[in-house]
């Protein structure tokens, strides 16, 4: 049974999970406040890079199960179910910015002439879907019945496609059951558990989730650094544990750290949530604590064997957040090349999809050149870095890059290569925990 249905918010979470609703059977409307954006949709463009989504939008635009809008009222008039997946963006205290959240729940608000189900996608502090209810009540000028629901989203960019397509489970948080059909519905045809639950739950899953991801990758890194100082292998040990499948070995990769759009923002609002709610959550500090600790750690490591920073030319690979995505939000590698320029050094750097997005924010000129080429990358310099855990990395010319250094260095952030290969090969190289 096809749900009818709206995604407010076409960004990273809103236009996969619109395209992949109308993927299996669902009638939706995905509306952004962004003209442009929405023409560039219409006409078949993709504001993002992401796996497999092109091809999906493509097919499910021209079936007429996907189309896109700028009116909110258009969304909301022709669907049953109005998913909100706008920014939430950090603020410099740790906590979220909902403006965007409240701004549409009015617009949904003015626009209901009849039962909805609002349902909020973006992460947001728990207690929001109260606020959320509240404001359409107070704005629902047709005094129509609504419910609201959350419904959080666990896509990882580079991967939503799949992530969605094959969820591990659904969460869904209701305060009452006439929802909950319409909910099952929806998410029928993926086949995933639904776990049914009350609002502030599954809106603290969500941040429960990412931050114990969080929590893993810091654990891995801070493991790191003791397999560094006793001559140990933090790759060996991460195989070791994660063999234990109550630890698994998923998101033990230790490396210059996490960055992106929802981790570091995430773990700051659960903070601040916990602080409001009178609990200290110093474990989470420490996990941005060690993150931080990361990024140091690696420039140190530059510092030691490169000795001066300033006019040395470095080969930097990767500049997005990580691998199979465009997005450089938080990216670690970016945070590197403009703590490396601010040092004095001049980079070269390259990125498979993300060089165009960077260039806003790490600009070509000032001490920045961007190379077309992987395998250009280390001519003329005195190091490679690799930063961001692309696979394709892994097939750069390494006898090239020997030729191109005027000495074989290369320190690598995300463990791409093998030490015993590279000192074979003649290289200097470092890596993390190992
Ligand atoms: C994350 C969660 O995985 C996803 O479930 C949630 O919905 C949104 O936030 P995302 O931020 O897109 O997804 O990417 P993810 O694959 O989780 O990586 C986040 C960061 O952690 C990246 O910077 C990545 O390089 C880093 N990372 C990941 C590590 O450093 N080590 C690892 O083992 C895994």
């Amino acid at each position: 049974m096809a749900s009818k249905i709206a995604i407010i918010g076409t960004g990273y979470v809103g236009l996969v999970t619109g395209t992949c609703f109308a993927e299996v059977g669902h009638q939706v409307t995905c509306v952004d406040n962004n003209a442009d954006k929405v023409k560039m949709l219409q006409d078949g463009g993709i504001p993002i890079y992401e796996p497999g989504l092109e091809d999906l939008v493509k097919k499910n635009t021209a079936e007429g199960r996907l189309r896109f809008t700028a009116s909110t009222k258009e969304g909301v008039d022709e669907s049953d179910i109005i998913f909100i997946a706008v920014p939430t963006p950090p603020q410099d205290d740790g906590s979220v910015d909902l403006s965007f959240i409240e701004k549409v729940a009015r617009e949904i608000a003015s626009s209901m002439t009849s039962y909805k189900i609002i349902v909020d996608k973006s992460t947001v502090p728990v207690n929001t879907g109260e606020n959320v209810a509240e404001t359409i009540k107070r704005y629902n000028q047709a005094n129509v019945d609504f419910d609201v629901v959350s419904n959080p989203e666990f896509l990882r960019e580079g991967f939503a496609v799949g992530d969605l397509m094959e969820p591990d489970r659904v969460v869904v948080g209701t305060t009452s059951q006439r929802p909950v059909a319409a909910m099952r519905e929806v998410y029928e045809p993926f086949k995933a558990p639904i776990i049914f639950t009350d609002i502030n739950s599954a809106e603290l899953i969500k941040h429960a989730a990412n931050s114990f991801l969080a929590l893993k990758i810091s654990y891995i890194n801070a493991v790191s650094i003791i397999c560094e100082a006793s001559g140990a292998n933090i790759e060996e040990v991460a195989n070791g544990i994660g063999l234990d499948e109550r630890i698994g070995r998923r998101f033990l990769n230790a490396g210059l750290g996490f960055g992106g759009s929802c981790f570091p923002k995430d773990l700051s609002a659960f903070i601040a949530i916990a602080e409001q709610l009178g609990y200290k959550f110093d474990l989470l500090k420490e996990v941005q604590h060690i993150n931080a600790g990361q990024m140091e750690r690696f420039i140190k490591k530059i510092e030691e064997t490169l000795w001066v920073l300033k006019e040395k030319k470095l080969g930097v690979l990767g500049l997005a957040f990580k691998q199979n995505t465009d997005d450089v939000r938080m990216s670690p590698a970016i945070d590197l090349c403009q703590r490396l320029v601010k040092e004095g050094a001049e980079l070269r750097v390259y990125d498979p999809k993300a060089m165009e997005k960077a260039k806003e924010i790490l600009p070509e000129g000032e001490g920045i050149t961007y190379v077309d080429d992987m395998n250009s990358i280390g001519e003329g310099c005195d190091a490679i870095l690799i930063a961001t855990e692309w696979p394709e990395f892994t097939e750069l010319d390494l006898e090239k890059a020997r030729k191109d250094l005027s000495h074989p260095i290369l320190f690598d952030g995300r463990n791409l290569f093998e030490p015993a290969k590279m000192e074979e090969l003649g290289f200097i190289y470092k890596s993390i925990g190992r």
